[in-house]
């Protein structure tokens, strides 16, 4: 079964998103938008991190990507909450080390940077490669003490 994965972003990151969710739901994912959906009117990246992190700690196996101007607002935000490992990827190489080592569980991408191609790439990279485990496991579990 494919995973769920929350979608959620600032004004800024919002047009990306929108982009994303149709791709991901074409590709048969459960998607849920936790918006906003409002490219004009300016919203805090800060809020709209804190629904993601929450969403995706409150359901097992679940992702999510998030997204604001840069990718940079919304990873603080994420990444304020244990449990989280959030990834702010720019690259292909990002988002499968990000899998592989990290064990990340939310993306994080700039709407007003990343293209569309190159923003597929880097989610076809993330959810088609395999945690690696091992030695990483004991530097992520350190990250939550
Ligand atoms: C919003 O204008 C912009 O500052 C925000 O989306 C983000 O890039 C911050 O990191």
């Amino acid at each position: 079964m494919k995973e769920k994965i929350y979608l959620s972003s600032d004004h800024a990151g919002c047009k990306l998103k929108n982009n994303v969710k149709k791709y991901l739901e074409d590709k048969g994912y459960e998607i849920v938008d936790l918006g906003t959906n409002n490219e004009t009117e300016s919203v805090s990246y800060a809020e709209f991190g804190k629904k993601l992190a929450e969403s995706v700690l409150n359901t097992p196996n679940s992702y999510g990507i998030g997204f604001c101007g840069t990718g940079l607002g919304i990873s603080y935000s994420v990444n304020r909450y244990k449990g989280i490992r959030g990834a702010r990827v720019t690259s292909v190489e990002d988002a499968e080390l990000a899998k592989k080592h990290n064990n990340a569980n939310i993306l994080l991408l700039g709407g007003r940077q990343m293209s569309k191609f190159k923003t597929k790439r880097i989610i076809n990279k993330f959810f088609s490669t395999e945690y690696e485990g091992g030695r990483h496991q004991n530097r992520i579990d350190e990250l939550d003490k």
